[in-house]
């Protein structure tokens, strides 16, 4: 959940969502994301809301933190109910963070049981835990696929040390094949995380990286160009000039290469910084939130949107501990989209997937522009042809330009 929210409208006490939210809720899958927002250090380029324990303080504690989330999941089954949603077992559920894995394998499984026992997991869900390479062990994995978890994406972001280094991060990259060992034998998926663009790191360096992960045969590579958010370590060390900022060129010629070496061994793109092996290898929990499903955000600082209606929780882990521990809703505030927001979020979001938008779902000035982005290569022609807006790879690479021009 990276950061500051929104201000929007003050959230009602006892969570309750306007009868706007329940209309078309059958033809919307439902997903469920678990916050858990805990990490052993603060990698510097990370503003994800998490903690370490130096940073928790008081009135919230990792050892509580499964029953917590288990008061707000049952909150969200009456809620969901009370609103006249039909009963949707969840399709979809991403325990994420944070470092989930941090947490003992049986307070994520309790977790899964609370979620089992009030709004319902679907028999088929999709099922996934963000880890650290540093702290997952092959007990630890065989323990979460025996709580019905499918699929584990692990934060490698790089396999060069000096990388690794500037990001903070504390593994060894010897650890990620070992890891995805221990996961694969423990019957799950795997997913790996990769970021470029860190200060010092070379195209070469982005190349071992890249062997480096397609060498574990993944089933699914996540590339992210890296971000240097306000607030962050990363951020200060810019500002003073002992980093510099990420370049452009570079994170094109990064990403361009990554795709290169990705299509090569086999995995297509299917949202601008997520690759499969097959179509059943993209994670359905992700493509939920980009195709406007509806999803109930559970933990401090969770997003949740159910009908047009999206609503955050307050941040720190004391705060929501002691809004549940009072019997009301954790929400800080909320937002109805009107219907020009909703096709704002829907254009957005939807001509980053290589399955685009059908051109009906473009306003008249949208549609106007289409033209001229084919002209420019950033809009296939193919697709075009074929009724759809889908990004060419230039397109990726201009995702923002393309979606201005597509919006009004
Ligand atoms: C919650 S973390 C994954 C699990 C675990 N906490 C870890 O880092 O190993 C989600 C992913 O977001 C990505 N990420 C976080 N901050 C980023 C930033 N500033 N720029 C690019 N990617 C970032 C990283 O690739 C990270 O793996
Ligand atoms: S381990 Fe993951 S969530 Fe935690 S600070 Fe690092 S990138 Fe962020």
């Amino acid at each position: 959940m990276p950061s500051t929210p929104p201000p929007g409208e003050p959230a009602p006490a006892d969570g309750a969502l306007p009868p706007s939210a329940a209309a078309g809720a059958a033809g919307r899958s439902f997903g469920l994301y678990l916050h858990v927002p805990f990490c052993a250090v603060r990698c510097g380029y990370c503003d994800f809301n998490t903690y370490t324990a130096a940073e928790l303080g008081g009135g919230a504690s990792r050892a509580e933190y499964a029953g917590t989330a288990a008061a707000e999941l049952a909150l969200a089954a009456a809620v969901l109910e009370r609103a006249g949603l039909p009963r949707r077992p969840a399709a979809t559920v991403f325990l994420g963070g944070g470092t989930p894995t941090l947490l003992p394998a049986a307070d994520l499984a309790a977790m899964l049981d609370a979620a089992r026992a009030t709004v319902g997991v679907g028999p088929d869900a999709e099922v996934t835990v963000e880890a650290n390479p540093d702290s997952v062990t092959p007990a630890s994995l065989g323990d979460l696929a025996g709580a019905g978890v499918t699929r584990v994406s692990f934060g490698m972001q790089s396999a060069v040390p000096h990388v690794l280094a500037a990001l903070d991060r504390t593994h060894d990259p010897e650890r990620v094949p070992q890891v995805v060992r221990w996961a694969r034998a423990a019957g799950l998926a795997v997913s790996l995380d990769l970021i470029y663009g860190t200060p010092g790191e070379s195209l070469g360096d982005w190349r071992r990286s890249l062997d480096a992960a397609l060498a574990e045969a993944p089933d699914h590579v996540s590339a992210y160009a890296l971000v240097v958010e306000q607030g962050t370590r990363l951020a200060a060390r810019v500002r003073r000039g002992e980093l510099p900022m990420p370049d452009d060129d570079d994170l094109a010629d990064k990403y361009e290469l990554a795709d290169d070496v990705l299509a090569a061994a086999g995995y297509a793109w299917y949202e601008v910084s997520n690759w499969a092996r097959t179509p059943d290898d993209a994670c359905r929990h992700n493509l939920g939130y980009w195709r406007g499903d509806d999803w109930w955000g559970v933990g401090p600082g969770a997003h949740s949107h159910v009908g047009g209606v999206r609503w955050w929780n307050v941040r720190h882990p004391a705060a929501y501990a002691a809004r549940l521990g009072a019997g009301e809703s954790p929400a800080q505030a909320r937002e109805v989209l009107d219907p020009g927001q909703r096709h704002a979020e829907r254009v957005l979001l939807g001509v980053r997937l290589a399955a685009g938008l059908p051109l009906e779902a473009l306003a008249v000035p949208g549609r106007a522009a289409v033209p001229d982005l084919v002209d420019g290569g950033l809009v296939a022609p193919g697709a075009v042809a074929g009724g759809r807006v889908a990004l060419t790879r230039r397109g990726r690479l201009l995702a923002d330009t393309a979606v201005r021009a597509l919006l009004p």
